[in-house]
C-alpha cells in the first residue's frame, strides 16, 4: 500500500526559523544571531523581566489547578488588553464595542482575525507591505485568501515609499483587506507619522478597505502610548479596525505565546455577533487558549507596582537598542564602511534594513557567523558591547 503521505513535498525552511536553526547548529564561538526578532540583554540572553520573574514567584506560592479557560480567554487578560491597546480612556472599548479575544501570541491573532475575514468576506484581495514580515502572506494565504503589495520601501532611497503606498493603496479594489503595521515595521523599521496616517485613513475610507493594524512591538519605539496612537485615529475616523497584539516582544514572552485580537466593531451588538464567530474560529483551532502567560501579562497590567517595573523594563529595552543603533552606524564608519549608514539610527524598532544583498548576508553568516535574514534584515534587539565590534567587522568586510 502506498503512503497516504507520498505527494508531500519537501517544504523550504521558515526564512526567519530557518536561519535560527541554522544558528544553533552552528558551532564556531562568537557567533551572533541577528536573525531573529528577539531582543537580547548585554549579555546575550534572553531576559526573564523582573515583573514576570514576581508574578511566578507568587503563581509558585499559591499553585492553582489548571481548569479549561473560556473561549476568549482569561477575562481579566481581555479587559487589561483593551486598555492597554486603546487606551483607558477609549470611548470604542467603554461602548462595549471592541471585541477582544486572547490568542497565542500575536501570530495566532492574525490567524483568527485571517479566518474570521475570510468567513465574512471570502473573495476579498488581501494587500501585505512590500516587503512585510514574511509570515502575513503565509497566514492570509493558508486563510484562503489571494495576497498581493503595495509598495513601502524605496529600495534606492533607502526610505519609506509613502507615495508608492498612498497610490497602490488607492488602486486597491473597493473591499480589500490591508494589513499595517501599528509600530516598529518589520523588516524595515519605517513608521508612518500622524499625518500619514491620516491620509492612509482617508484613502481607506474612500476604498471601503477593510484595515489590519498588526501591533507585535507595541513600546519599542517611542513608548506604549506613542506606539499605540495610531489605533486611536482609525477609531476617531469612524473606520471599524482589527488589531492584533502581541506580548512575546514587550514582556519577553516569547515561547509563552501571548497575543489577543480586538475587532472594533460599530455597536455593542455587532460586537457580541462578532465575538461569537470569533469563538467559533478558536474553537475549531486550538478550543481556547493557555493559562500561564496570560495570567502573568493580566497580574502585571492590573498592578500599579507591577505596571510600573514593567514600563521601566520596557524603556529600558528600547533604551538599549536605540543605543546599539547608534554604536552600530558609528562602528561601521569606524570599520571603514564608506557609505552613509546612518538611516540605522532613523529606523525604529528590532531591526534594521541593512540594504545588504542576500549574497552579502550569506557571507556574513558563512565567513563570519554572523546572522541575519537573506532579505538584508538584522535584529539590532541582538546586539550588545561584547559583539558589536565583530558584527561591524564583519558587515564592513562584505559591504
Ligand atoms: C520575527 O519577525 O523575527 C519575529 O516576529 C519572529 C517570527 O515569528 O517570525
Amino acid at each position: 500500500m502506498s503512503s497516504p503521505f507520498s505527494s508531500a513535498a519537501l517544504a523550504p525552511k521558515d526564512p526567519i526559523f530557518g536561519i535560527n536553526e541554522q544558528f544553533a547548529a552552528d558551532t564556531r564561538d562568537g557567533k551572533v544571531n541577528m536573525s531573529i526578532g528577539m531582543y537580547m540583554d548585554e549579555n546575550g540572553k534572553v531576559p526573564l523581566l523582573q515583573c514576570v520573574r514576581a508574578v511566578e514567584k507568587m503563581l509558585a506560592e499559591t499553585p492553582k489547578a489548571r481548569a479549561y479557560l473560556p473561549i476568549d480567554g482569561l477575562r481579566v487578560y481581555d479587559q487589561n488588553v483593551q486598555k492597554l491597546v486603546f487606551g483607558v480612556d477609549s470611548d470604542a472599548v467603554k461602548a462595549g464595542r471592541v471585541a477582544t479575544v486572547q490568542a497565542l501570541g500575536g501570530t495566532g491573532a492574525i490567524k483568527v482575525g485571517a479566518d474570521l475575514l475570510h468567513k465574512l468576506m471570502p473573495g476579498a484581495r488581501v494587500l501585505v507591505s512590500d516587503p512585510t514580515w514574511g509570515n502575513h502572506r503565509g497566514i492570509f494565504t493558508q486563510a484562503g485568501f489571494q495576497v498581493g503589495t503595495y509598495r513601502y520601501y524605496h529600495a534606492a532611497r533607502r526610505t519609506l515609499d509613502f507615495d508608492g503606498m498612498l497610490a497602490d493603496l488607492r488602486a486597491a479594489p473597493v473591499g480589500s483587506i490591508v494589513i499595517l503595521h501599528a509600530c516598529c515595521h518589520n523588516p524595515t523599521g519605517y513608521d508612518l507619522n500622524a499625518a500619514q496616517w491620516g491620509q492612509v485613513i482617508e484613502v481607506a475610507k474612500e476604498r471601503g478597505l477593510t484595515t489590519f493594524l498588526d501591533m507585535a512591538y507595541q513600546g519599542f519605539a517611542d513608548g506604549i502610548t506613542e506606539d499605540g496612537a495610531v489605533i486611536g485615529q482609525f477609531i476617531a475616523a469612524g473606520v471599524n479596525v482589527l488589531v492584533s497584539n502581541s506580548f512575546s516582544k514587550n514582556f519577553s514572552l516569547y515561547g509563552e505565546r501571548v497575543g489577543a485580537l480586538s475587532v472594533v466593531c460599530t455597536d455593542k451588538e455587532e460586537a457580541g455577533r462578532v465575538l461569537s464567530q470569533l469563538k467559533l474560529v478558536v474553537r475549531a483551532n486550538y478550543s481556547n487558549p493557555p493559562t500561564h502567560g496570560a495570567t502573568i501579562v493580566a497580574q502585571v497590567l492590573a498592578d500599579p507596582k507591577l505596571r510600573a517595573q514593567w514600563e521601566g523594563e520596557l524603556a529600558a529595552m528600547r533604551q538599549r537598542i536605540k543605543s546599539m543603533r547608534q554604536q552600530l552606524a558609528d562602528g561601521l564608519k569606524a570599520a571603514g564602511v564608506k557609505q552613509d549608514m546612518g538611516f540605522i539610527t532613523t529606523q525604529v524598532g528590532m531591526f534594521s534594513y541593512s540594504g545588504l544583498s542576500k549574497e552579502q548576508m550569506q557571507r556574513l553568516r558563512q565567513d563570519h557567523a554572523v546572522y541575519g535574514l537573506d532579505s538584508g534584515r538584522l535584529c539590532v534587539a541582538a546586539l550588545n558591547p561584547h559583539n558589536i565590534a565583530h558584527v561591524c567587522k564583519s558587515i564592513a568586510a562584505v559591504m
